[in-house]
């Protein structure tokens, strides 16, 4: 997609679709620019109930005639005085929709022309390209081109205009629309990663996948540590999770470096279980495929790798991703096996379908013993209880520094990539008691979210480390069912406002 910013006459600005938004069935700015050149077109086309203002409403008008204009697409966007980030993004994404299968290929936003209050030009552009690169993407590299529902050979959106009214705000547009396109790209690794399927997709795939962003970015450097390496090293509870699967774990880790050398890293920790059976504690069959999508913390993690190679904040970041596959079989790990991890902790593992706590407290531990990072920050597609706790709609934010929780708060609320801060006391822990073993994996199902945020924190001890449980997020299982690329979005805005800071 091919971004531009314009800031001509709306009547005189050529293009194939102007999107114009409909406030309140009155008109504003851009748009009463246009009616007037129009001949009063909207005003009939509202009082003959055609086009409405509802948010996310759409209404092509074909031969709007008056304007350069080819057509017009109306998109409805609530109350003026209500209008907000968020309402402009759902107003964009629907207008884009609406667009698909249409055979346009350019079109001009109008939508952002008078800039919704309490948002800034950076962030209207910003957030105005991420959606409309999140409404364009699709995922047919596993169709045949003679497939069903096969988009590769339609016409496709590939060039967009951002129209805005006031000159003064073209230079954060352009900044606002840089930053966007490379959340966008990192989103698209994200959900590529995510919608490919578990036999493409496994733990050396993640791995290649790192390597290939170290080799585009001469900014990040690659580190894959093989299945020996990682028995070496002695991480005994990531190693107990692959122990079922023909495939080898990998332990990845990607450095970015922003800053000098001594600066300490922001370390981020991304769950890779390429597939989670749920092991010997075997899941139950229905939706048991979108359990391919249980490495979507990791391709958040490299998703935000590749957003930050492209935009270049001054910080060193380290991502350190264990991959594993979670399956059974004769030489799987049982219920009841005892396992020692690279803190040196023992763990009997009760439920082998809690595994990616295994897999998460031997990568925190490398990561906080190898780069002693000022903040870690795990992602994860941890518990079934977050989903049950939080739905689809915010990720799950457990932290143990109020600071630091707060800082992902706001970039939560910038980003609209929201996360809901939940509890992780030690007494969450306390059902995680062994008669066998330091502590077990696996608790009370009660508060299970927190439970696992607290089995972690045994291994993070005093390092300041926020745990953001992805589960309901990270996928759709709806029609639109695939990877959201979530939370990109949410931890690029927080290591680009710590630059700031
Ligand atoms: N990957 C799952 C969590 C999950 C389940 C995410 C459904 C999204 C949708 C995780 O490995 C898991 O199986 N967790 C168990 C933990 C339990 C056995 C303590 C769960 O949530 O049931
Ligand atoms: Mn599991
Ligand atoms: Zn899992």
């Amino acid at each position: 997609m091919d971004f531009s910013v314009k800031t001509g006459a709306p009547a005189e600005q050529r293009t194939a679709c102007a999107i114009l938004p409909l406030f309140d069935e009155r008109l504003t700015g851009a748009a009463r620019e246009l009616e007037a050149a129009s001949g009063g077109l909207i005003r009939r086309l509202v009082r003959s109930g055609d086009a409405s203002s509802k948010l996310g409403s759409t209404l092509l008008v074909p031969t709007p005639g008056g304007g350069a204009a080819q057509q017009w697409l109306r998109v409805g966007c609530g109350k003026a005085s209500d209008f907000d980030a968020k309402k402009l993004c759902r107003a964009l994404a629907s207008a884009v929709g609406a667009l698909k299968d249409k055979g346009v290929r350019e079109a001009v936003s109008y939508v952002a022309w008078e800039r919704p209050s309490g948002v800034t030009a950076y962030y209207a552009a910003r957030l105005a390209a991420e959606t409309v690169r999140g409404a364009v993407y699709r995922f047919d590299e596993m169709k045949s081109d003679a497939g069903n529902g096969n988009g590769k050979d339609r016409k496709r959106l590939a060039r967009f205009g951002l129209a805005v009214g006031d000159a003064a705000d073209v230079a954060d547009t352009r900044r606002g629309i840089a930053h966007g396109v490379a959340i966008a790209n990192g989103m698209d690794l994200a959900r590529n990663l995510g919608n490919r399927p578990p036999n493409v997709c496994t733990p050396a795939h993640l791995a290649a996948a790192a390597e290939s962003l170290a080799s585009e970015h001469d900014k990040l450097d690659v580190e894959v540590l093989s299945e020996r390496q990682i028995e070496k090293l002695g991480m005994g509870a990531l190693l107990s999770v692959a122990r079922g699967t023909e495939q080898p774990p990998r332990l990845i880790v990607l450095r970015y470096r922003g800053a000098p050398k001594a600066e300490k890293p922001i370390a981020l920790c991304g769950k890779g279980i390429t597939f989670d059976t749920g092991g010997i504690s075997l899941k139950p069959p229905p939706k048991m495929d979108e359990m391919k999508f249980d490495m979507c913390g990791a391709a958040g993690v490299l998703g935000t790798m590749a957003a930050i190679a492209e935009i270049g904040p001054a910080q060193n970041v380290v991502a350190v991703v264990p991959a594993a596959e979670n399956m059974p079989s004769g030489r799987a790990t049982r219920p009841g096996d005892i396992v020692k991890s690279l803190s040196g902790k023992t763990i009997e593992i009760l439920n082998t379908d809690a595994e990616g706590r295994l897999i998460l407290c031997d990568a925190i531990t490398y990561a906080k013993q190898r780069f002693e990072p000022r903040y870690l920050i795990d992602v994860a597609t941890l518990t079934g209880a977050c989903v049950v706790a939080l739905g689809h709609l915010h990720t799950g934010l457990f932290s143990n520094d109020d600071a630091l929780a707060a800082a992902l708060l706001e970039a939560s609320s910038r980003s609209l990539d929201t996360v809901w801060r939940l509890p992780v006391d030690e007494e969450y822990g306390e059902s995680l008691k062994s008669n066998f073993a330091d502590f077990a994996n696996a608790g009370s199902r009660d508060g299970g979210a927190s439970v696992a945020a607290a089995f972690l924190a045994k291994f993070v001890e005093k390092t300041a480390w926020a745990h953001l449980d992805i589960a309901g997020v990270a996928w759709r299982s709806d029609s639109q069912k695939g990877a959201t690329g979530r939370p990109v979005p949410l931890l690029v805005d927080f290591m680009l406002n710590l630059d700031a800071s």
